[in-house]
């Protein structure tokens, strides 16, 4: 090692470490993807005729020489818009897909958790596609038996392990995805939306995984329309278009990029964007859990949106709403302060108001806060800020999975023939 080496490594930046960092872990050059789609063109039989029957297809491209190298120990998040081909890259990266033109080469061993079902065969037991699925992944048969067990244990699936996979539930899918893949030991793990789906502690497993994983220098290919997982998760961010990388780099600088982008093609279709005469602004929204700034809150915490402002000017009576979404578009509340009757007479300078909820009732997922500033008569707009921060809930006091909130129910039953001892599990 010459003195200027030591002198690098003793700096200790992440670029000049000369090994681990260099290493490639996955690469993939020039892929290029196509489905056959019917074609609407040759559907008459003239024309199939006049084809020759040889247009019965047409040709999408989904990936369009797609070329990416990840380096061992990265955390490289995948983000684009629905259709960019996110899940098509990923499933090519884990072999379910075979691409048209290029190549893949995968150096290290290699666990996926690709969308709902991928790499699963409906009509196999659980049992077979654990075999199949595993192989998949590389692991010997023996070995995979070896695992086996272990592996249905942790799925807790034990007494569904024989019954076709067809007949699962997404979690249940999920969970026997989610045990194959950390029990072949990945050096490498492809993961797909997976905060979208699976049951109450799934997420929170998913996510102590990805902490253990990230601490253990594994390397992680993320896919996620959560942007700010990508922001707390990963050393760089690729932002996938339409098939073809649009941009990559450093998240924050992706993220904000591809933000931007999002909210200036939404413009017209529903207002987005910061839009009005900016005399008041909200310039960010903090989500606090016990005094503490988080992004992630869970189901039952009390949780407090503090939007700040500023006022270049004095302006009477503004009306602050704030929108929770989830990330998928649907609205889940809008309250204002006119509701609430806190409307202060004037507001000049910075400052910041305070939003609080009680024992928050939202479901697991990822959300988005957007926010909205304007005159008494709600007409007048100061500042709208659509998709001002996206935030993430995870499993808390609640057992309930489905729909947007729970709404505490409580259950009672009656009946001659209700014997009232319950089953538990
Ligand atoms: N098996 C298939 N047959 C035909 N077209 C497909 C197939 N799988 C994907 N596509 C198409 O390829 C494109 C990319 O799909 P892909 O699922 O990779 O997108 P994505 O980025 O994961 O989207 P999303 O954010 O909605 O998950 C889409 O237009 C989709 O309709
Ligand atoms: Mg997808």
């Amino acid at each position: 090692m010459s003195d200027d080496e030591l002198n690098d490594s003793e700096m200790g930046t992440r670029s000049q470490s000369r090994d681990r960092s260099t290493e490639i872990a996955l690469s993939v050059d020039s892929v290029t993807k196509t489905f056959k789609i019917h074609s609407e063109r040759a559907s008459s039989l003239k024309q199939f005729i006049a084809s020759g029957g040889r247009n019965r297809y047409e040709e999408f491209t989904a990936l369009n020489g797609v070329s990416l190298d990840v380096k061992v120990g990265e955390a490289v998040g995948i983000i684009g818009h629905n259709g960019s081909g996110k899940s098509t890259l990923l499933k090519c990266m884990a072999k379910i897909l075979t691409p048209k033109s290029g190549t893949i080469t995968v150096n290290k061993r290699m666990a996926a958790l690709l969308e709902l079902g991928a790499g699963f065969h409906p009509e196999l037991s659980g049992r077979d596609n654990v075999f199949l699925n595993a192989a998949i992944l590389g692991m010997a048969r023996q070995e995979i038996a070896l695992r086996f067990d272990e592996i249905v244990r942790f799925s807790g699936l034990e007494q569904f392990i024989d019954a076709p996979v067809k007949t699962y539930s997404s979690g249940m899918y999920v969970r026997l995805a989610f045990a194959v893949a950390i029990n072949v030991d990945p050096e490498l793990l492809l993961i797909d939306e997976i905060l979208a789906v699976g049951d109450v502690t799934f997420q929170q497993r998913c996510m102590e995984k990805f902490v253990e994983f990230r601490e253990q220098g594994r390397t992680l290919v993320l896919v996620t329309h959560d942007t700010s997982s990508v922001r707390h998760f990963c050393d760089r961010a690729i932002w996938l278009d339409k098939g073809v990388i649009r941009t990559e780099g450093r998240p924050a600088d992706v993220i904000d990029e591809y933000t931007e982008y999002m909210l200036g093609s939404e413009e017209g279709a529903d207002g987005s964007s910061r839009r009005g005469d900016g005399k008041i602004h909200v310039d960010k929204v903090d989500i606090l859990v016990d005094g503490n700034r988080v992004d992630r809150i869970r189901t039952g915490d009390d949780v407090t949106f503090r939007l700040h402002f500023e006022a270049d000017e004095p302006v009477p009576n503004p009306v602050f709403t704030i929108t929770l979404a989830r990330l998928d578009g649907i609205g889940v509340t809008a309250p204002s302060s006119r509701d609430a009757d806190a409307v202060p007479k004037q507001i000049s300078g910075k400052g910041h108001v305070d939003i609080s909820m009680a024992d928050i009732p939202l479901m697991p997922g990822p959300y988005v806060v957007h926010t909205a500033v304007t005159g008494w008569g709600l007409k007048h707009i100061y500042d709208h800020l659509h998709h001002a921060r996206t935030f993430d809930v995870m499993a808390g006091d609640s057992a309930e999975t489905n729909g947007l909130v729970t709404l505490r129910p409580t259950w009672s039953w009656t009946g001659d023939g209700v014997s009232p001892d319950i089953e538990l599990g």
